[in-house]
């Protein structure tokens, strides 16, 4: 039997919820779909009239929230009522890593999940499907299940209210979020009763495919999801630690990934060498896959997937290093332009970007530097560099009388922004950067100056011809 569901509650409208229930509610015009938060802020900026104030950017996103918003999804900060009301409430908070006690740098902070089990138990009227959406270190469903069973008390029984908990993993990836939820390659339900978990499956069935709709314990769904993500993470840092070997013995990585990528036995993705993986989930997800296989004593396994980040970080310092070396050993009080922040193109994202460390080993060994985005607000880079915008830099005369050092500003036009460059960095693959104009660029900085390409986005050709010093990552035929 199959409970039909109505009325969804999904807490968190973030960068996993907000997209999510969108598709959910074009997609299934006969459910009524609240988004709720604790932020109000951020459901202001999701009910806004300005679409381009969305709190999260991805492409597809405004159209489908044109069509949904006040039909049937809808965003609010009632969350107790919303779960009352709801017959199937998602989870989809944040869980970041710990930073401080037991499991610190290691094991996710549950405490927002936590919260939402005691809401969801405290709210709920009658038998509630509790969906696990948010990316979860595994046997979460044991502490949420706890916390909902426990809460089976007089006053719940008044109420008639029982659960199911289901883990339903989120296997988007940001900047293409929307087409990925359109199509999904798979969709995961993990669960102990059959009845839920067809229930949610009904609901997929409105798009996806049933074959692609896949039943596991849910176990092996919560630990599918971190393993599927440290597998994905696994192969950036194998071809970026390839790629620093290129660049000492002449090959170049996009050859050899092109070389390995046609076995099909391998396959062509995820095999682009850059300047070290970013983003929510990859580093936290490992992250959590180790401190896992260390509670159970699985040292070799925790050693083995632990190297996977080591070698991620060590390759983003690596990229700072060369640039310092490149510039004749210092940066200190030169002007180098930064082209990207987010962690990834086609996305606003910048959580675990490889700019962060990039831009703060520069800035503390002197370097000025001018940060272009196209989608990333100055303040949020101000909030990740753990310093403010020094906006008195935009006068491009005034930077040698100002003989400053250390200190960056946000550049909007990226050509006002090569003014004087000793150095220009391509961070981030936004479409924009490949167009450059590399005859103008080279009439505007100052020379010798340098072309840093982490994303092998531009063009060596049309680099060197313009009297530009050229650096690619994984290129052992870079001078
Ligand atoms: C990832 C997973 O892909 C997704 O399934 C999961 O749900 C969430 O985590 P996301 O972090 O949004 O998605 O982006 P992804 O495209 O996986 O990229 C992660 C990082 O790896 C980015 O910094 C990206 O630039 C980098 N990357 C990706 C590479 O350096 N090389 C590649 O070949 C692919
Ligand atoms: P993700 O990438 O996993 O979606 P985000 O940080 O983008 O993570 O979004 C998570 C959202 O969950 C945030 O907007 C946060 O305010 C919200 N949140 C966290 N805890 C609760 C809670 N107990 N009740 C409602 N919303 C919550």
């Amino acid at each position: 039997m199959k409970i039909p569901i109505k009325n969804i509650c999904c807490i968190g409208a973030g960068y996993v919820g907000g997209p999510t229930m969108a598709v959910l509610a074009y997609k299934c015009p006969q459910i009524t779909i609240n988004v709720v938060d604790v932020n109000q802020n951020r459901i202001d900026s999701w009910n806004s009239q300005d679409l381009s104030k969305l709190p999260i950017f991805e492409p597809g996103l405004k159209e489908i929230i044109t069509k949904t918003r006040n039909k049937n999804l809808f965003f609010s900060i009632h969350i107790g009522e919303c779960i009352a009301n709801a017959d199937m409430v998602f989870i989809s908070v944040n869980t970041p890593t710990k930073t401080k006690g037991l499991g610190a740098g290691k094991a996710s902070d549950l405490k927002w999940v936590e919260a939402s089990a005691r809401q969801v138990a405290l709210h709920a009227k009658a038998h509630t499907i509790v969906v696990e959406k948010s990316t979860l270190p595994v046997r979460t469903a044991e502490v949420v299940t706890k916390i909902l069973k426990s809460s089976n008390n007089y006053e719940n029984l008044k109420r008639k209210s029982s659960f199911d908990i289901l883990s339903n993993p989120e296997f988007l990836s940001e900047g293409s979020a929307i087409d990925d939820l359109f199509n999904p390659d798979r969709v995961l339900i993990g669960g102990e009763s059959q009845d839920a978990m067809n229930s949610l499956g009904e609901i997929y069935k409105n798009w996806v495919p049933e074959e692609k709709i896949l039943y596991t314990n849910i176990w092996s769904s919560e630990l599918a999801k971190l393993t599927a993500n440290a597998f994905l993470a696994q192969r950036i840092s194998s071809i970026n630690a390839i790629g620093a070997l290129c660049e000492a013995t002449g090959a170049d990585v996009r050859e050899v990934a092109r070389a390995i990528g046609t076995d099909s036995r391998i396959g062509s993705k995820f095999l682009n060498s850059g300047p070290g993986f970013g983003g929510s989930c990859f580093k936290k997800d490992i992250l959590n896959l180790v401190y896992l296989a260390d509670y159970y004593g699985l040292k070799e396994v925790a050693n083995f997937w632990e190297e996977v980040v080591k070698l991620n970080d060590w390759h983003q310092h690596r990229i700072s290093r060369l640039i310092i070396k490149k510039l004749f050993g210092t940066v200190s009080g030169k002007k180098i332009c930064i082209l990207g922040f987010s962690f990834k193109s086609n996305t606003n994202d910048t959580r675990e970007s490889a700019a962060i460390n990039i831009c703060r080993d520069l800035i503390e060994e002197g370097a000025i530097l001018f940060i272009n985005d196209p989608k990333v607000e100055p303040k949020q880079i101000a909030i990740d560099l753990n310093k403010d915008e020094y906006k008195e830099l935009k006068d491009i005369n005034k930077i040698q009388l100002l003989n400053v050092e250390g200190l960056w500003c946000f550049e909007e036009n990226i050509y006002n922004a090569f003014e004087n460059a000793d150095a220009i960095v391509v961070l981030t693959e936004w479409h924009e950067y490949s167009l450059i104009d590399w005859g103008i660029a080279s009439r505007k900085v100052r020379k010798p100056c340098f072309i840093f390409d982490s994303r092998s986005i531009l063009v060596k050709e049309d680099i060197v011809k313009n009297d530009l010093n050229f650096w690619r990552v994984g290129d052992g035929n870079c001078p």
